[in-house]
């Protein structure tokens, strides 16, 4: 990896991540690389905080010019910054504020990067596809896949959820157990079926999974779920969750900078991180 050694001075820019918790956040390895790899004299932190109105009084006040916005905190800061764009209103989350001389712009990028990961692997426009889950995360997604014109059916146990995120973006909805019968190009994970307690566990049986060519997780802890395992041993493209995580820094980087995200060493610091 050729990244330039950090140079702290008094006009090295500020980005940071904030939300609770932020200490395992793969963010920083990953801005950090870039801006040594583009020479952009920059430092990127965590802050471990839900205070955003703080953190946007912060960024006015000192000049922080850009925050990655997690968990709890992608909602509430809708409200303090001063331009939420239209990802922002419709997905309902911001995870990325820009600081344009004061003014606070927002943006969503987590449905780009989730674009992006599926696009590497196949032409989306025009397919079909079924996003277990109904929660935030889904949101992006689904609110991805219906801009790239892909025709989508929500899939969650608690039918309710599904059918009223369906409403919202045009979708069908159905139970989760209904994915195993469903006929698609694409099927995302957005449950936590797969990680923590759940690891164990696949939201879609080895025999469902035949019924899609291409399987994404966007859980990254374990980087190879129950679901991908499956997918993997039908012979099927897969895509793990740092696909997503990956791309959508990469937009964050680009929102910010307006300089051309240096993918590659963002991946490898992300792998090394990982390892
Ligand atoms: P996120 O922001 O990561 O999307 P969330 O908004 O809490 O998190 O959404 C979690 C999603 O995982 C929901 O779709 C949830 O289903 P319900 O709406 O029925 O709660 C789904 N989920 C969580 N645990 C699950 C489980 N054990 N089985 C099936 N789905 C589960």
């Amino acid at each position: 990896m050729t990244t330039r050694e950090p140079r702290i001075d008094a006009k090295t820019g500020a980005y940071a991540i904030i939300g609770r918790p932020v200490r395992h956040s793969l963010s920083p390895v990953m801005h950090n690389a870039a801006f040594g790899k583009t020479g952009i004299n920059a430092v990127y932190l965590a802050f471990e905080t839900e205070d955003v109105k703080g953190a946007c009084s912060a960024m006015r006040a000192l000049g922080i010019k850009g925050y990655s916005v997690t968990i709890p905190n992608k909602e509430r800061i809708i409200h303090e910054i001063d331009e939420p764009d239209a990802s922002v209103r419709r997905i309902g989350a911001c995870n990325t504020v820009k600081n344009a001389n004061g003014r606070l712009l927002g943006t969503n990028t987590d449905w780009l990067g989730a674009v992006k990961a599926l696009e590497k692997k196949m032409a989306i426009s025009g397919k079909s596809a079924v996003v277990l889950g109904a929660g935030g995360s889904a949101r992006a997604v689904v609110f991805g896949l219906k801009e790239k014109g892909v025709h989508v059916t929500i899939c969650n146990r608690t039918l309710k959820k599904a059918q009223m995120l369906a409403r919202e973006f045009d979708c069908d909805a159905a139970e989760l157990s209904k994915a195993e019968a469903l006929y698609a190009e694409i099927l995302v994970n957005t449950t936590s079926v797969g990680m923590g307690e759940l690891k164990d566990k696949s939201p879609v049986s080895k025999k469902g999974v035949l019924n899609y060519q291409l399987v994404m997780d966007i859980v990254y802890s374990p980087l190879e779920t129950l679901l991908l395992r499956y997918a993997k041993e039908a012979g099927k493209m897969v895509i793990n969750g740092l696909e997503m995580l990956l791309y959508q820094a990469c937009a964050q980087f680009e929102y910010w900078t307006d300089v051309q995200a240096p993918e590659k060493t963002m991946r490898e610091a992300l792998q090394n991180a990982i390892d």
